[in-house]
């Protein structure tokens, strides 16, 4: 079979693309295909959790105040608001699928992350993305209207350049080729909803968190096929991975800092109040600038992150992920010896330019997620805001494109196959 049609076609797995699918699926065929295993997602990889604004001292005033300043001045508000405004609700229905949020006393436990000034990170202890990857696959799973194609690598999305039309001002999707790895065959998929949910694409630096499948290609499609691209220069750089763990680096969660842990050179002084009044807990970019600045003036090759002062226990408690990775595999146990970190490309804050309800500048493309530039990150998004983002606009995406195909279900015209005449240049590939 070298071609497949459903009401929805949804590229990428993670949060954004699980969370669309299991909607659609209420009123349609899905169809999700991902490059790899299915829970292969940055998703899968997020730590620290979900920013909401659900604690009795907290605000969506105060949440939408540390986004905006976090972002440097170059959020879009209205974004934020729909963001801030909308995430609890989310974040209900994420418990409703069985997402098990660590809690204390039967209440949510609330963490703290840099750029917040209240503790409102939702978390799964240190593996929030897992435990929401796994909550959402074990929904899809048993949804007969969604199939998952796996390996299936998304390669060129389906406009008027491939049906050999001329390209006016409004550009129109209708699908998207894609590589069967196993079999190594390009299939057709068609539908009048494309959801790209590729993704970020922190493989383009040699040091990044991010797991091999984010290398860009949701925003390389969209760039081909015409899309709007804004603020791809704005790259989060983590502060704090581990130093010398390869490739992709291994994350240490910024809620470690949100629970004492204090960032020393190695000559053990703590560095950050001589940057930022909020100390380690300043927004990422001023800590990650602060570190590099500080490794480039003593020449060291990494910092300290020092928890030697909090009770063992707890620490094995709150980061029983962090603290079993780094004693297995690097044979450091963070609560007796200090952490040496450096900072890592961890998130692409621009990327396909989305209105409120996730459309693209394409006809019937809606891109959610890492890859997409709703305008909520700014220059440099808050902690724990990129799963929040992408449920949220998942969700907005999904109304508009109900409404779009109750309204006027957009026609699938003939497509041809891949054609792969003239796609292998010999030259090229030497280079390469
Ligand atoms: C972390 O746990 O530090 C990462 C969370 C995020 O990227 O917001």
């Amino acid at each position: 079979m070298n071609e497949a049609r459903s009401d929805f076609l949804i590229i990428g797995s993670g949060i954004a693309g699980l969370s669309f699918a299991l909607k659609a699926a209420e009123t349609g065929t899905v169809t999700i295909i991902t490059k790899k295993a299915r829970a292969e997602s940055n998703t899968n990889y997020a730590q620290g959790g979900i920013a909401a604004v659900v604690a009795p001292d907290d605000s969506s005033d105060l949440h939408i105040r540390d986004t905006l300043n976090a972002g440097v001045g170059l959020c879009h508000r209205d974004a934020v608001e729909v963001l801030v405004r909308e995430g609890a609700q989310r974040l209900m229905e994420l418990q409703q699928i069985g997402v098990e949020f660590t809690t204390i006393n039967g209440r949510l436990d609330l963490g703290r992350e840099g750029g917040h000034s209240r503790n409102r990170i939702v978390h799964a202890k240190d593996r929030s993305g897992w435990e929401v990857e796994r909550a959402l696959l074990h929904a899809i799973a048993s949804h007969k209207n969604i199939t998952v194609f796996e390996n299936h690598l998304a390669i060129d999305l389906i406009t008027e350049h491939q049906l050999g039309r001329p390209i006016d001002e409004v550009i129109h999707c209708w699908g998207a080729y894609a590589l069967d790895v196993d079999r190594n065959e390009v299939k057709t998929f068609l539908s009048p909803i494309v959801v790209l949910c590729s993704g970020g694409a922190g493989q383009v630096y040699l040091h990044t968190t991010n797991p091999a499948i984010a290398t860009g290609d949701g925003v390389a499609m969209a760039y081909r096929a015409g899309a709007k691209i804004a603020n791809m220069e704005f790259i989060q750089f983590h502060p704090t991975t581990l130093y010398n763990s390869g490739s992709p680096a291994f994350l240490i969660s910024e809620a470690v800092r949100g629970f004492g842990g204090i960032l020393r050179t190695k000559r053990g002084e703590e560095f950050m109040s001589r940057y930022d009044e909020r100390g380690a807990l300043a927004p990422r970019d001023i800590v990650a600038r602060a570190i590099d600045t500080e490794l480039k003036k003593s020449g060291d090759e990494y910092a300290w992150l020092d928890l030697r002062h909090l009770p063992p226990s707890s620490v094995k408690e709150h980061f029983p992920h962090i603290y079993e990775t780094c004693i297995s595999r690097y044979k450091l146990d963070i609560t007796s010896e200090p952490i040496p970190v450096v900072p890592a490309a961890h998130y692409s804050c621009g990327g396909i330019v989305t209105d409120l309800f996730a459309n693209t500048s394409i006809e019937n493309l809606y891109a959610c997620g890492e890859v997409a530039m709703t305008g909520v990150h700014g220059a440099n998004r808050l902690a724990s805001n990129s799963l929040l983002e992408a449920m949220v606009f998942a969700h907005r995406a999904f109304v508009d494109a109900d409404r779009r195909l109750r309204s006027r279900r957009p026609e699938i015209p003939s497509v041809p196959s891949w054609d792969e005449t003239d796609t292998f240049d010999a030259e090229e590939w030497v280079l390469i």
